[in-house]
């Protein structure tokens, strides 16, 4: 059964705005039965502050600077299923912390699947005042080559949320059956 599957260490979703982080990721926790974190929430709740307050007073370095310990600190946290922000996987140091601490997983999705569901929510500094359509399309071609580097890519265009949920799981058994043989 794959909901029997135990996982003992964290499972760290990365990819574009509006692939689906969030909201596959809370419905992969209840499933495996682990915590869900959202790094841009503890980030927000380490800050005081929204994300795109951080962005427009210190700007994006410092905003990045607070990603990396954040993300830092939650995956010596132990096993749940983490969420981070686009961006977080593109930092070299942060990379390496969640390639060595855990399974990423990168929801890869096309550009007009991301332009569809960022306009459902704003709050999103890169992208305000902006072409959003323009903006993802730089995006994708600078970032997909280092998505990558993700132990499991799982593609999520035509899917459901939950079926995007049920192609992790069975990622997941294959990894873990693939490691015992
Ligand atoms: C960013 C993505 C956002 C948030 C910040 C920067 C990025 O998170 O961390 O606005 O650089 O792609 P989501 O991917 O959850 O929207």
């Amino acid at each position: 059964m794959p909901n029997a599957l135990k996982i003992d260490h964290s499972l760290v979703l990365v990819g574009l705005m509006g692939a689906g982080k969030s909201t596959v990721g809370r419905r992969l926790a209840h499933r495996l039965n682990l915590p869900f974190v959202d790094s841009d929430d503890e980030i927000v709740k380490a800050a005081d502050c929204s994300i795109s307050d951080i962005f427009e007073i210190y700007g994006e370095d410092e905003f990045r600077a607070l990603e990396k310990r954040v993300i830092e600190r939650l995956l010596a946290e132990g096993p749940m299923v983490l969420a981070t922000g686009g961006g977080a996987f593109i930092n070299t140091q942060t990379r390496k912390r969640i390639l060595a601490a855990s399974t990423a997983i990168w929801l890869n999705a096309s550009l007009d699947v991301l332009v569809e569901r960022t306009s459902r929510r704003g709050g999103r500094p890169l992208l305000a005042d902006k072409n959003p359509k323009n903006i993802l399309k730089k995006l994708i071609d600078e970032r997909y080559p280092v998505y990558a580097n993700a132990h499991i890519m799982i593609d999520t265009n035509e899917d459901s949320m939950d079926h995007t949920v049920d192609k992790i799981m069975n990622a997941l058994n294959t990894e873990i059956t693939e490691k015992q043989s």
